[in-house]
This record gives structure tokens, sequence and C-alpha cells, in this order.
């Protein structure tokens, strides 16, 4: 458990010359075309003596990438948590959709919409491409006897999974009935992606997405989160690589030590700043 002194602290140690600035900052205008599809308001979490969010706002709107940046322990992921349901919120209000909504549990998130994927994917690597898109969600032959080994409609679930992919613009699958751990890190992130908006997702939610990737890989998954952002979804994406946030990102939130204390403009913003804000250091 980080304390968040002793996290500021660190941040000190390591840029002696950082006045660390923990007021937030002035916050630009949000795109003004649409209402948000995500609002939160004032979102708080403590964990015994940690304050891991402290009255946190943050919105997505629709067709927009927003990159959710900050250094170890600032928050990312305990408000991802709160979004998605996984670790309720102590505090705070959101609206979804227009709407005012309550997040308790992932069941709350997947019905408005809100599709998560974490790091570790969460993929069945000993099933195929097709078994893993239908999880959970088979469709039934039609004319199966009652009392019957129910039959799976293996070949229409396969193409409406080659048409998730095809839409999400994912070419390099040679086989959906191959095994999913023998694809490469690239292509399970682009199963998982898809797995996550085979259903009337509005909001996707990225952690880290391309850490393990290499470069042509990595470019992959950045079409793909371009092609969601063209559908019109709402996508955060959680991100240590700086080049990968100004790839993608249309606005950068910048949490530290729990609070959002910066929102930039990715086209009016340098890297430089961005990184600024995220360690606390002035820029001179
Ligand atoms: N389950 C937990 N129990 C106790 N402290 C936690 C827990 N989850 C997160 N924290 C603390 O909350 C703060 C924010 O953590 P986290 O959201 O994981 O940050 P990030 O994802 O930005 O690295 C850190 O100080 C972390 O140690
Ligand atoms: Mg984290």
């Amino acid at each position: 458990m980080v304390d968040p002194d002793a996290a500021a602290r660190t941040v000190r140690d390591r840029f002696p010359m950082a006045l660390l600035e923990l007021e937030p900052r002035p916050v630009t205008a949000p795109p003004a075309e649409s209402a948000p599809l995500l609002e939160c308001r004032g979102v708080c979490k403590r964990f015994g003596a940690v304050e891991a969010l402290i009255d946190v706002d943050f919105e997505v709107y629709p067709g927009e990438v927003v990159a959710l940046v900050g250094d170890n322990g600032a928050g990312k992921s305990t408000l991802i948590k709160a979004i998605s349901g996984t670790q309720p919120a102590d505090r705070g209000s959101f609206r979804f959709d227009g709407r005012d909504v309550t997040i308790r549990n992932p069941t709350d998130a997947n019905k408005l919409g809100i599709e998560t994927v974490y790091q570790d994917l969460a993929l069945c690597d000993n099933l195929d491409t097709v078994a893993n898109l239908f999880l959970g969600r088979e469709l039934g032959a039609p004319e199966h006897a009652p009392g019957a080994v129910k039959v799976l409609a293996e070949s229409e679930m396969e193409q409406l999974a080659g048409r998730r992919l095809d839409d999400l613009g994912v070419t390099t699958i040679e086989s959906l009935r191959g095994r999913v751990g023998t694809l490469s890190g690239g292509q399970r992130q682009a199963v998982a992606v898809a797995k996550a908006t085979m259903w009337d997702a509005k909001l996707v939610i990225l952690d880290e997405p391309t850490a393990a990737l290499g470069v042509a890989q990595t470019a992959q998954v950045l079409d793909l989160i371009r092609r969601l952002r063209e559908q019109g979804l709402g996508v955060v994406v959680i991100t240590h690589n700086i080049d990968v946030v100004f790839e993608v990102a249309d606005r950068i939130v910048v949490l530290r030590v729990g609070r959002r204390v910066a929102t930039f403009d990715q086209r009016e913003t340098t890297p430089q700043q961005v990184v600024s804000a995220i360690v606390g250091v002035e820029e001179a």
C-alpha cells in the first residue's frame, strides 16, 4: 500500500527540482458538439489511510479516445474499477448516455454498455477465436431436438465472429479456428477487443493495451482503437507510453496522487507538457 505523502516524496526525490503542485489546474473545455457519454463527478475512493481518488471528475464523449495517464499509484486503475463496477466508488455521481446511473457491480456496467479489457485479456487460450468471442453467449442451432445435446450454430457464430473482426479492420488472424493461445500479443488484444464490443458496447476501457507489444503489433492495436472511435464508441486508454498517447488520444486526462491535475487537447499539447503534469514538475 502506498501512502500518498510517501508517493509525493518519492516523486520529489526523483525530480528534486519539482515544485509539487497538487491544486487542480484549469481544465480545458471539452468538445462542445455533443453531450458526454460518461460523466463522473466527485468520485472518491479510500483504502484505509490512502485516498486513492479525491473528488475526481471524468468524462468521455462518444467517438472520442481519452488517454488516462499518471505515475504508478496515481489512481488510474481505481478510477477504471469504479467505472466498470469491479470496485465501486465510495462517493461520486455517474451519468451515462444522458441518464443518472448507479454502478455497483460489473453487471450494472455491462448493462449500460461499458466494457473493460484488462491487461490479462481474460481469454481462454485452449479455445479458438470463435469460441472466445461467444463464450457464455453461444448460439444454439435452431432445430435441435429437445433433450438432445445442444448443437451450436457453429457456422453462424464463425460468420459473425469474422464480420466483427472485419469491422475492426483485423486482418492478420489466419484461422478463426486456431487456438487463441497460438496467436501473437497484438492478435490476442484484437480478439479481446472484438469480444468486448460484440454486444452493444458504447464505452470501451483498455488497460495498457500495448504494454507487452512490439512496434508493428502496437501499430495494429492503435488502428483498432481508431476503428472503435470511427464507430462512435467512447474509448478510454490507460497507458504509460507517451507515444501511444500522442498517436491515438483526442484528450489526455492526468491523475496525480488521486487527483485530476490536468486535461489536455492532444493537438495543442506537447509530450513534455504531459510528462510535466504527470510528475508535477512546473515548466520553466
Ligand atoms: N485494494 C487496495 N487496497 C489498498 N490500497 C489500494 C488498493 N488498490 C489501490 N490502492 C492504492 O490506491 C492508490 C492508487 O492505486 P491505483 O489506482 O492502482 O494507481 P495506478 O493504477 O494509477 O497505478 C495507490 O496508493 C494504491 O496503493
Ligand atoms: Mg494501475
